[in-house]
């Protein structure tokens, strides 16, 4: 076995900011899956690309011959899967590449894996692990006054996103309790930071109120996220990733439920401080009440007492200082910006936001 990871989704935003933070702090080499979907972009990872520890792969994690000769190939010592579809909003308006990718992609990985595992020395198989990314939407939707999720919550998802997020779940577990394939499964809250998609809440709030367009708030703006900062969530996997024990689940946020018009309202003011000459001052104005969105969950808040006691990990971010880097880093960073908002993007926010 290679000191090596295989990374699935690595040019998505989690992916991307996960493989920037690991060749910062980490030895190990890293082989990064990624189909490039609208949401995979290159040019997050563009600081490493001719580093000789990051490889790209250009495919499709369902494709189970590719992802085989990629792990007899490289032998990493861990598969850590980002890769899926991960748009509530997409999942509502077609479904499909949701099973394909969240569902069948995992199942491959899994196939794959535990092939490639059992294949491996003793000592080898014993330090293998497949780290399955995953998020709180499983667990559906709270009440203003239930308890956070923890990791006993029972799955109870609501989209077809989050329905097709718990059918990897179960899978992960599965091999587990099977095979005993050494898996980790970790639930995150919403992340935000840079290289998000601007299809997302954050990003495509702050980019909207710079240009004067609506900001389109769902219902009645009152549904509560708890908001991770995406550096914290990347520190987190990793801290599982070396001490998780075989099997074990862990639920990670930020603990900082907030409801969306807050955000909304967070975001305008500090414009207001940062860009005063923008066409719509104060930006607040610009906030538009739209149709909710279908079987839209009230709230996610997040119970992350197992891997604070167990792995000692806490979030360094607090929402306003998360917000504040992550507000500055989209307007440092226009090229990035004009790049994403083109094309399929604009067809996605004109065919969405006109019903
Ligand atoms: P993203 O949509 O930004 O990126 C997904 C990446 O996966 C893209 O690079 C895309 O090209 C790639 N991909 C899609 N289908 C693929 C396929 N079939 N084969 C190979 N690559 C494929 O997603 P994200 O926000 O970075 O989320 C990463 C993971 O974290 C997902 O599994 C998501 O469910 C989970 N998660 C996200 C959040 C959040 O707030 N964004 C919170 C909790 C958990
Ligand atoms: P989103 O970023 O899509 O994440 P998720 O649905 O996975 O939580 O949305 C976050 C919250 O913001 C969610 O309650 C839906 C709401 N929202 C809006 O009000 N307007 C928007 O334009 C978008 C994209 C989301």
């Amino acid at each position: 076995m290679e000191n090596t990871i295989l990374v699935t989704g690595g040019a998505g935003f989690i992916g991307s900011n996960f493989i920037l933070q690991w060749m910062a702090k980490e030895r190990a080499s890293v082989v990064n899956l990624d189909k490039l979907t609208y949401a995979g972009n290159l040019r997050n990872l563009e600081q490493i690309s001719s580093d000789t520890r990051y490889q790209f792969v250009h495919g499709d994690i369902v494709e189970r011959k590719l992802v085989g000769s990629l792990l007899e190939r490289h032998g990493p010592r861990a598969l850590v899967h980002f890769a899926a579809e991960s748009h509530v909003d997409r999942s509502i308006r077609g479904p499909d590449d949701f099973i394909s990718t969240n569902v069948q992609g995992t199942f491959s990985l899994l196939e794959e894996a535990r092939a490639y595992w059992i294949g491996l020395p003793e000592g080898d198989q014993a330090a293998f692990r497949f780290l399955h990314v995953s998020t709180d939407e499983v667990y559906g939707s709270l009440g203003p006054d239930d308890a956070p999720f923890s990791e006993t919550t029972a799955y109870a998802p609501n989209s077809p996103y989050s329905a097709s997020k718990a059918a990897s779940d179960h899978l992960v577990r599965a091999y587990y309790k099977t095979y005993r394939l050494p898996t980790l499964t970790t639930n995150c809250s919403n992340n935000y930071g840079p290289y998000q998609f601007p299809e997302k809440l954050i990003p495509l709030m702050i980019l909207n109120a710079c240009s004067g367009k609506a900001l389109p708030v769902y219902g009645d703006g009152q549904n509560v996220r708890d908001w991770l900062f995406v550096e914290d969530h990347c520190e987190a996997l990793r801290t599982v990733l070396e001490r998780g024990k075989p099997g074990e689940s862990f639920n990670i946020g930020g603990g900082e439920e907030k409801h969306n018009l807050e955000i909304v309202e967070i975001i305008c003011s500090i414009l207001d401080d940062l860009r005063p000459h923008d066409p719509v001052v104060p930006h607040r104005k610009l906030i538009t009440f739209v149709k909710d969105r279908p079987g839209h969950d009230r709230r996610y808040a997040i119970d992350c007492r197992k891997i604070e006691r167990i792995q000692g990990w806490k979030p360094r971010e607090s929402f306003e200082s998360g917000i504040r880097k992550t507000i500055r880093w989209y307007l440092e960073h226009e090229a990035w910006v004009n790049e994403v908002t083109s094309g399929s993007y604009r067809q996605w926010i004109e065919s969405h936001y006109a019903t």
